[in-house]
């Protein structure tokens, strides 16, 4: 049996798009069901359905074989696992936002407050600076940040932009793009290798062939 392990939200439907694609029937999953745990067509797939941020523990620890989660998560989370494909959808880019004057007088020192769902990653990335900012870790509506003056700076995803620009924000420095990325747990790719291949031989080849037909 291969568990897959499915960010809910945002990336879950496209995830659903592509296991469909090479054969796996998702429709239990595409309901209003409260349940967490879904059988499919094939007796050896099952998946469960879990917050993004506990993709990467749900793999590490083997209770899931394969996870799909942003590549956001698993950075963050810095869990050892094998990161086997970029799915491609979900792209969107990890920046430093905040009010478009604090370009003028350097965007950040080491006195500087900056508000984040990814504390982790921010504090790499500033140390990669030689900065070590003060980090608030929120949860949600990050962007609230400066408005309110918690903090001077963001550091979040931006997808569209809409939100920074609904509140007078701007982007002020790219960290790093950022996409959907299939992983496995370690010791399953040697235990369960076969099953596991098979589903990554075919993800692959529907990404190859999207990308094929998007350049012709
Ligand atoms: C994410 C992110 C930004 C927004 C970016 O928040 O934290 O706030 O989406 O998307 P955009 O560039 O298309 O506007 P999410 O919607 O996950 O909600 P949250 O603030 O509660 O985390």
């Amino acid at each position: 049996m291969i568990t897959i392990a499915l960010a809910k939200g945002r990336l879950a439907d496209h995830a659903l798009d592509l296991l469909e694609k090479i054969g796996i029937d998702c429709k239990q999953l595409r309901g209003k069901s409260r349940k967490l745990i879904f059988t499919t067509n094939n007796d050896s797939i099952r998946f469960i359905m879990v917050k993004p941020s506990d993709v990467p523990a749900y793999v590490e620890y083997g209770t899931a074989d394969i996870g799909i989660a942003g590549k956001d998560t698993l950075l963050e989370e810095a869990r050892p696992l094998y990161e086997m494909l970029d799915l491609k959808f979900g792209a969107c880019r990890l920046a430093v936002a905040g009010y478009a004057d604090r370009k003028s007088a350097g965007i950040t020192n080491s006195q500087t407050r900056v508000a984040t769902k990814y504390p982790n990653i921010t504090r790499n990335y500033f140390a990669s600076k030689g900065e070590n900012v003060e980090i608030v870790k929120l949860n949600g509506s990050v962007e609230l940040g400066p408005l309110t003056g918690l903090s001077d700076v963001i550091v979040d995803i931006v997808e569209s932009g809409r939100t920074l620009v609904e509140n007078g924000l701007v982007v002020l420095e790219e960290i790093c793009p950022i996409s959907a990325r299939l992983v496995v747990n370690q010791v399953s790719l040697k235990t369960k290798h076969d099953e596991i291949k098979k589903i990554i031989k075919g993800l692959r080849e529907l990404l190859e062939g999207e990308e094929y037909d998007s350049r012709n």
